[in-house]
């Protein structure tokens, strides 16, 4: 039961950590790429949907596991293996999902000059939706 609390707690708090990481790629780092270099990125973003759908599918079997009160061996393998195989499934999009990123994001921040990684680095979410809205710097 100890090694299914464990995959309990860290399951959960690394969706939580993905979804605030996700939030800001999307907020402020996705919108700041795209109008620095006139790039799309909304296929990285269509994997963060995928990624929340694939969280989904972990809460759901974590769920289904805490929701039990007495289940038999047989039920219980059965909820142990639903929760791994969900835990994989996001795993395996995950790990996909940060190699792009760092074929595709990271070199785009490492030609920003330090004044520019500064600048965009100090600027709030807002601030840089606004920058979008105006010719490309
Ligand atoms: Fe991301």
């Amino acid at each position: 039961m100890i090694n299914v609390l464990f995959v309990l707690v860290v399951s959960l708090s690394l969706l939580a950590s993905m979804s605030s990481h996700e939030h800001y790629e999307e907020a402020k780092l996705y919108p700041f790429l795209c109008w620095k270099y006139e790039v799309k990125l909304s296929f990285l973003e269509r994997e963060h949907e995928q990624l929340h759908e694939e969280a989904e599918k972990v809460v759901a079997a974590v769920e289904e596991l805490v929701g039990q009160s007495n289940p038999t061996a047989e039920e219980f393998a059965t909820l142990k293996t639903r929760l791994v195989s969900a835990c994989f499934g996001y795993d395996s999009l995950l790990r996909r999902h940060l190699l792009e990123e760092e074929d595709c994001v990271i070199p785009m921040l490492l030609e920003l000059t330090p004044q520019e990684f500064e600048q965009y680095y100090d600027a709030s979410a807002h601030e840089v939706a606004k920058w979008t809205k105006q010719t490309r710097k």
